[in-house]
């Protein structure tokens, strides 16, 4: 640690609450606190003024239809295109030149694209994707990297009434698989490869692999060539060089299709408590008029700002806060392909400083390693362009909040620490950054007209200072509409557990612990289902066990999280060898190679132990509880309520030698 951040922690250590800066207040977005009021009072009809912020080809007959809840719909009658929304009428209204995305890549290219640009360039696609027969409602995948051609393909998809389904680039070829055979979906966007650490990473070969556990027909694959001679690659037979079928289709102009409010805009899979992901489905109107607002109300998005979210858009954070909600907002948007270390640890402030960035949003899990780097970094730069800056997808520890504080934003700039989830849509639990103070470690209080609430097992409202759950007791515009295909699946998973059916008092339950304070302030404590959040990234334990116990030589194995200093959590693997296997170092590997295989390098596990036995209840039940506290060296408790409690010991020993 530096002089510099030992003095500062020693200063701020015991500040808990901030004002938020005069300065940001004075020009916010949202700065009467009134606000909370006027939309309990008026509620749902307050999300009116989310609508608001949306053109609409038919205006919607109702706020919220809530007659077969919790299938909830939003701004029913209403029609609208997601795509004319964040491109057309930007230009219409004279706003053609200014900047929509500001794209950097690794080595150092960029390249600009005005409005007027970028709705020429997603016509051209729109257009080309149509003419290789997407349908409106055909599910397309787009499994790629941070290149301006995804967002680019995300609009053009939403432009023709294509709902999309983005894969994130990092995932395995067998997610992939997995994911284009739940949704059916006939056609793929790619890409070559991309660069990592100045390396041309090759992305068709791994595409190639997943296209090969597809079990329908794929009509098309339309691939980007991002890498040129840097990877020379052949096509298949249905596979389209993407700048080859695009000249063909050069000034052709779409009209953007109407879609009704409750049409799906696209499909987003992320991890559940089983093996297999869950495709959380999207709409049109609810979702953009709440992300939207949100980009509004939290993020304090003006169209004249440069706004940067340094997520990947293949997670829902790029989806609503790099694409749908800034662009509906008509700002300039930052988009940069590579890694925050590549050539030095200072990349990401070189880019704050030269695009003159206002806002910045990111996770705590990058905010922990640029402590850990030094404050050297961020100081070799003019960072005053900054204004806000957020946090988003797992707890920030109120160190790491205090050192964002002071070191990125020189103590002028308030953080929104913004909870939300790939179902919510859009934020959830957050300060108004121009209204609230701000207590470090704390999300802070629900958005006006969110009925977030901290309860007991049996749903009451805990005291200030108990651990709880995390409900939302009222339905909200930006919410998941059902499962893919799995309206099941919907309800068990996210109403079963705190709802009154007989009562429709419907109630939705994010799986998340929580305490809340006296002010109402909320502070997530994390997930308290079998999914762990590691870089701020959600994995279901289950997939990892599945992919495991998918390696010859293994016979059972448990997957937790357990605590680690930079990515929050990691992933620890506990397995038994199948009799006749050694636990080599061979088996070890092969393990790792399993899971990078099945899920990609996110999952790759901290660490493989190997055990005759995992540690059960009586009952016969894994006490994962007992394997994450082995993983994060904490105190063991006492054990003898266990069937096997000699094995503990045992396990414990052989990690802590690692
Ligand atoms: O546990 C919560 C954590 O991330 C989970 C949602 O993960 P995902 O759907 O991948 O979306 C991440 C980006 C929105 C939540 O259930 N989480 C998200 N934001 C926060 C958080 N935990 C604490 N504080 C947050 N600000």
């Amino acid at each position: 640690m530096s002089q510099d951040d030992a003095s500062l922690e020693a200063r701020l250590e015991e500040q808990e609450a901030f004002e938020p800066p005069e300065s940001f207040v004075e020009q916010a977005n949202v700065t009467d606190p009134g606000i909370y009021d006027e939309f309990e009072e008026n509620w749902p009809e307050c999300w009116e003024h989310a609508a608001d912020l949306l053109s609409w080809d038919d205006e919607y007959d109702t706020v919220l239809e809530d007659g077969n809840a919790p299938f909830y719909e939003w701004f029913t009658g209403g029609r609208l295109n997601a795509s004319y929304n964040c491109l057309d009428r930007h230009v219409e209204d004279g706003a053609g030149d200014s900047t929509a995305i500001e794209w950097e890549g690794e080595l150092g290219e960029t390249r600009t694209y005005s409005y007027a640009e970028l709705l020429d360039e997603v016509g051209d696609f729109a257009a080309t994707l149509r003419n290789l027969g997407v349908d409106e409602d055909d599910v397309v995948t787009l499994y790629m990297p941070m290149i301006p051609e995804l967002p680019i393909a995300m609009l053009a998809c939403a432009r023709i009434g294509a709902p999309h389904s983005v894969v994130f680039a990092g995932f395995s070829a067998d997610a992939l698989a997995t994911r284009m055979n739940s949704a059916d979906s006939e056609y793929l966007v790619t890409c070559d490869g991309y660069y990592r650490r100045g390396d041309a990473l090759d992305h068709i070969s791994k595409t190639n692999e997943g296209l090969e556990g597809v079990d329908h027909e794929v009509s098309d694959v339309v691939v980007v060539d991002r890498l040129g001679d840097d990877l020379k690659h052949d096509l298949g037979d249905n596979q389209h060089d993407y700048d080859e079928l695009v000249a063909d289709h050069e000034g052709s102009s779409v009209e953007p299709v109407s879609r009704d409010a409750e049409d799906m805009l696209f499909l987003m899979y992320t991890s559940g408590t089983t093996g297999q992901p869950k495709g959380v489905k999207h709409t049109t109107g609810g979702y953009l008029a709440y992300t939207a607002w949100t980009s509004h109300a939290v993020l304090d998005i003006e169209a004249d700002d440069t706004y940067w979210c340094s997520a990947d858009i293949g997670w829902i954070t790029g989806h609503s806060y790099i694409v749908y909600g800034p662009m509906a907002l008509g700002t300039t948007t930052v988009m940069y392909e590579g890694t925050p270390d590549y050539p030095d640890k200072d990349r990401l402030w070189e880019i704050v400083e030269r695009n003159e960035v206002d806002i910045f949003y990111t996770a705590p899990t990058a905010i922990r390693a640029f402590m850990k780097w030094g404050s050297e970094y961020p100081d070799q730069h003019d960072l005053s362009s900054l204004r806000l800056l957020g946090t988003v997808g797992e707890p920030i520890n109120p160190r790491a909040w205090k050192w964002y504080y002071t070191n990125i934003g020189d103590e002028a700039c308030p953080i929104v620490d913004t909870w939300w989830q790939t179902e919510t849509g859009g934020m959830m639990i957050t300060t108004l950054p121009g209204v609230n103070i701000m207590k470090p470690g704390s999300a802070g209080p629900p958005l006006p007209g969110i009925d977030a609430r901290v309860v007991d097992a049996q749903g009451e409202e805990v005291e200030a200072g108990q651990a709880g759950y995390v409900t939302v007791n009222n339905p909200w515009p930006g919410m998941l509409r059902t499962l893919y295909n799995n309206d099941e699946r919907f309800i068990n998973e996210y109403w079963q557990e705190y709802s009154d059916e007989e009562a429709d008092k419907w109630v939705y339950f994010p799986e998340d612990g929580a305490k809340i304070d006296d002010d109402g302030y909320i502070t997530i404590l994390g997930r308290v289902d079998d999914v762990i959040n590691v870089s701020g990234h959600r994995l279901g334990t289950m997939e990892i066990e599945s992919a495991v116990v998918g390696v010859e030589g293994v016979a059972e194995a448990a997957v937790v999280g357990g605590e680690h200093e930079v990515k929050g959590e990691a992933v620890y693997v506990y397995a038994i060898p199948e009799d006749g296997y050694e636990p080599t170092d061979d088996l070890q590997e092969r393990v790792v190679d399993g899971v990078l295989d099945s899920i990609g390098p996110i999952a790759k596990p901290e660490d493989v132990i190997f055990t005759p036995e995992l540690p059960k209840t009586r009952s016969g039940k894994i006490m994962r509880r007992l394997l994450e506290d082995i993983a994060s060296g904490n105190d063991l408790g006492n054990t003898s309520t266990l069937r096997n409690p000699e094995v503990v010991d045992d396990i414990a020993d052989q990690v802590s030698s690692d």
